[in-house]
């Protein structure tokens, strides 16, 4: 989910987001770097969102050819130049293979808001990865692209989705029941929300 990325990548595009850039700044943690993605990345794209495990709370079913992350590596490079979606690929800073993706997703250009979503190979997880991409990703948003809010949705049961958005500063917001249906069932989605207020407060502290 966000986390629950495709429902939204059809709002309004902000063309004023990294005007003149052709791909995404490449942003740089203390043990991860996230990178554009290129058609190079799609068997490790296919690797991640072909994982049951990954797929669980995410906001579509598990990919099951190489077509359809052929048809994500497109997506997120059009996307990107309606600046409507930026998705970064996640890889170690000691090699170059994509382990997971961080996004922003419905980025908004009047009211400054975008919805996070992160994912990352089941192999990595437990290392605390994903809350140091999270983290770059929320410093980017709110001091790079000045966003105003940025939000998430978890279902209740992803423990360690919630985890990592309770880390970064993200309130709870409200729950939205049975709000996408996956896997024969019904699934709910908690709303996560911080505002750039909440991340300089952090700041200072
Ligand atoms: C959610 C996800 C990105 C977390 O990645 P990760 O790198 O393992 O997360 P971190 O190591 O940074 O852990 C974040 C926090 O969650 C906790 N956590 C991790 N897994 C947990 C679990 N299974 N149960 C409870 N807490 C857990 C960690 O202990 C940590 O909290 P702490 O610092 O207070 O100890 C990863 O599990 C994933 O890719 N899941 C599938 C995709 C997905 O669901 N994305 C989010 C959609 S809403």
């Amino acid at each position: 989910m966000p986390t629950r990325l495709y429902a939204y990548c059809m709002t309004t595009a902000a063309p004023a987001f990294l005007s003149g850039l052709t791909q995404l700044p490449t942003l740089t943690t203390l043990r991860l770097r996230l990178r554009w993605l290129t058609p190079a990345d799609v068997p490790a794209l296919f690797t991640i969102f072909s994982d049951p495990a990954v797929m669980r709370y995410w906001s579509r079913e598990q990919f099951t050819s190489l077509a359809e992350a052929t048809e994500l590596q497109t997506q997120i490079e059009s996307l990107f130049r309606e600046r409507s979606l930026f998705q970064w690929g996640i890889t170690h800073l000691t090699d170059d293979e994509v382990i997971g993706t961080a996004t922003l997703y419905g980025l908004h250009a009047a009211h400054r808001h975008a919805g996070v979503g992160y994912a990352l190979g089941s192999a990595h997880w437990g290392q605390g990865y994903a809350s140091e991409a999270l983290a770059a990703l929320v410093r980017f948003a709110f001091t790079e692209l000045n966003l105003h809010r940025l939000e998430a949705d978890a279902d209740p049961r992803n423990v360690a989705s919630r985890r990592c958005l309770e880390k970064q500063g993200f309130r709870e917001e409200g729950l939205q029941r049975e709000r996408y249906f996956l896997y024969n069932e019904w699934q709910d989605a908690q709303l996560f929300g911080l505002l750039r207020s909440d991340y300089d407060a952090q700041q200072l502290r």
